[in-house]
């Protein structure tokens, strides 16, 4: 696994008919994991806020807040290929400010690809400005979190024909404008299935059915460390978040009780050095 994974291998692995698997990471420890477990795609996503920092949603996250993350989590990753998320209102005002802030992505942060959100026809010029300039762009459509309030609430996107056309002509304009990936969530499935039968790119799906080339969760509902809230479109597969109670329990008794620490865990010394200390 000594090669890094690039954007030409992903689209590779949708023309195979290879399912791709992403998962998030946060920080180095957990992203040196998750890429020697064989992960081909890591998102440093803006879920950062909630699931890290404890915000209540993804629009408090800052550029500064994203790029010491990815920055910290591309100290990890050997193999995999790495896609800092956009914060919100780093790309939206105009191409050339999206691109400066996605060019610090790559030259300070290490990431070797961006992910944005939406598909307006601005985001899509945003989209074809940044591919021409060399900096590999992921899309995301479908429920769009930094567009929370505009959207009215965490809802299944795409429902009505006039959302599914839109939401199909939107991933099709992504494509066009030189995304190599595309994140639908909280799709149905069946509309998910059919923008990735007319896709020649990997759509990458989170609650968005089997039929997506691939799929992506937040490591934290992954592996049971998620505090607040599950949502529907996850499977855990660990309970880390019941071994981390667990052993802080016992470390706090131990302490109390005088258990820890023992000999293994302490320094010796000759007597004859405390002589006629006071
Ligand atoms: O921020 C994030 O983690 C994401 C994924 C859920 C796709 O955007």
């Amino acid at each position: 696994m000594d090669k890094r994974i690039t954007i030409s291998d992903v689209r590779e692995m949708k023309a195979q008919g290879e399912k791709i698997a992403m998962l998030t990471a946060y920080d180095y420890a957990t992203a040196k994991l998750v890429d020697e477990a064989g992960l081909p795609i890591i998102l440093v996503g803006d879920s950062l806020g909630m699931v890290m920092l404890g915000y209540p949603d993804t629009l408090h996250v800052s550029l500064d807040d994203m790029l010491r993350h990815t920055a910290a989590v591309a100290r990890g990753v050997k193999h995999a290929l790495l896609v800092g998320d956009m914060p919100f209102m780093t790309y939206q005002l105009n191409a050339e400010e999206a691109m400066r802030n996605a060019a610090r992505f790559l030259t300070e942060a290490n990431a070797q690809a961006v992910k944005l959100e939406g598909g307006s026809p601005q985001i899509v010029e945003t989209v074809a400005r940044m591919t021409a300039a060399g900096i590999p762009v992921m899309g995301h459509l479908g429920l769009t979190p930094q567009s929370v309030n505009q959207l009215g609430g965490y809802k299944v996107q795409g429902r009505s024909h006039n959302a599914a056309q839109r939401m199909l002509d939107e991933a099709l304009a992504l494509e066009q404008a030189g995304a190599f990936a595309l994140v639908l969530e909280t799709v149905p499935s069946p509309l998910a299935a059919l923008i990735s039968r007319k896709l020649t790119i990997p759509t990458i799906g989170i609650g968005a059915g089997v039929g997506c080339d691939g799929q992506v969760q937040v490591i934290h509902d992954v592996i049971g460390l998620t505090v607040d809230y599950v949502p529907r479109h996850a499977r855990q597969y660990a309970q880390v978040g019941s071994l981390i109670a667990a052993a802080a329990r016992d470390y706090l008794a131990d302490v109390r009780s005088g258990a820890f620490p023992t000999e293994a865990q302490s320094f010796k010394m000759d007597d004859s050095v405390l002589e006629g200390l006071e």
